[in-house]
């Protein structure tokens, strides 16, 4: 797990910019399917035939990340840029990040502002370490989308890094493809682009496959820091199955037949209710006349920020849910 996990979290993959991540991982996974196609957004769609008898199974994990757009480059060769999906000011400022081209800066912001609550994306700066414009523009363009740079690191039987969300979802889907041995529905393992700007990739890949039931596997938030929002989910206490967030209120059936599959395979799981936020159900469950949905979480904390923490174990009991989900009759 470490070292697919590494390969996916440093790959780089904005919305919007997917090609490489999502090269990455078809290299990863294209022999233990039957079929791939990438569609017009750019989604990734691997296919795994059932035995005839099953359900049409859409599994999406969003392989996108967020990231910081260049608006404006000034005359000392200062990047002035704006947001790609869920960037805060507090988990940018002082950090790393780096272009698809290997170009590094620090993203900084006007020291005049005294009082930190008033910095803004808008007075913040990336510092790539040129000299002026002309510098600046021969290594970057407007239009260009940095992200987080953050090499992976364990501790404690913990990953911390970037890119997190959704890259554990898209490690999950990988090593369920590759356990999976007797799949009885039809599985479309979707990686979806641009969820982080709106759940776009998985609006028109749920429509194109028009499946039986929907699974988005992604991260969740947890609520057990020192004073975080009140929130049930923990690091390392399994896998949690949604009940709701910002975009979802999951199928009942869906919800009840994953934890039905995991107390099956007697793995830890916790239930989820998610106060904001989104994943790829959201957009799937809305999809033609409605598409029962549901979502297996990872538990994250310090989402959306360059040093995201997962466990381990919540990792490889949420493989082996997924593929306890597949291997088994589904009934909705
Ligand atoms: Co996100
Ligand atoms: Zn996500």
């Amino acid at each position: 797990m470490k070292d697919l996990l590494k390969k996916l979290t440093e790959t780089y993959g904005p919305s919007g910019n997917e090609e490489e991540i999502r090269r990455v991982i078809e290299e990863e996974m294209h022999e233990y399917v039957d079929e791939i196609d990438i569609d017009v957004m750019g989604n990734l769609i691997a296919y795994k035939k059932g035995n005839g008898q099953g359900k049409k199974v859409m599994l999406s994990a969003h392989m996108d990340q967020i990231g910081l757009i260049v608006t404006h480059i000034d005359d000392n060769g200062f990047l002035r840029f704006s947001n790609v999906g869920g960037i805060s000011v507090l988990n940018t400022i002082n950090g790393r990040v780096i272009f698809k081209n290997g170009i590094m800066g620090t993203v900084s912001y006007e020291e005049e502002i005294e009082n930190i609550k008033d910095i803004k994306l808008n007075r913040m700066y990336i510092d790539i370490g040129a000299s002026d414009r002309e510098e600046a523009t021969e290594k970057v363009s407007i239009g260009d989308v940095a992200v987080y740079y953050s090499p992976l690191a364990e501790s404690n039987g913990r990953y911390i890094g970037g890119a997190m969300d959704n890259r554990a979802g898209c490690a999950l889907l990988i090593k369920t493809i590759k356990e999976l041995k007797d799949c009885k529905n039809d599985a479309y393992f979707v990686f979806t682009v641009q969820e982080e700007v709106g759940l776009r990739g998985a609006k028109t890949s749920a429509y194109a496959i028009n499946p039986d039931v929907g699974i988005a596997v992604d991260v969740t938030s947890t609520g057990d820091t020192p004073k975080a929002r009140t929130m049930a989910v923990k690091l390392g206490a399994g896998p949690a199955i949604k009940v709701k967030d910002g975009s979802v209120i999951c199928h009942p059936k869906v919800k009840d037949l994953m934890i039905d599959r995991a107390e099956d395979i007697d793995i830890p799981y916790q239930i989820e209710v998610l106060e904001w936020g989104g994943t790829d159900a959201g957009a799937i469950h809305l999809t033609r006349e409605g598409i029962p949905s549901g979502a297996v979480s990872i538990p994250c904390r310090y989402v959306h920020s360059a040093n995201e923490m997962v466990d381990e174990k919540d990792l490889e009991n949420g493989v082996k849910l997924l593929v306890k989900i597949l291997e088994n009759e589904i009934e909705l």
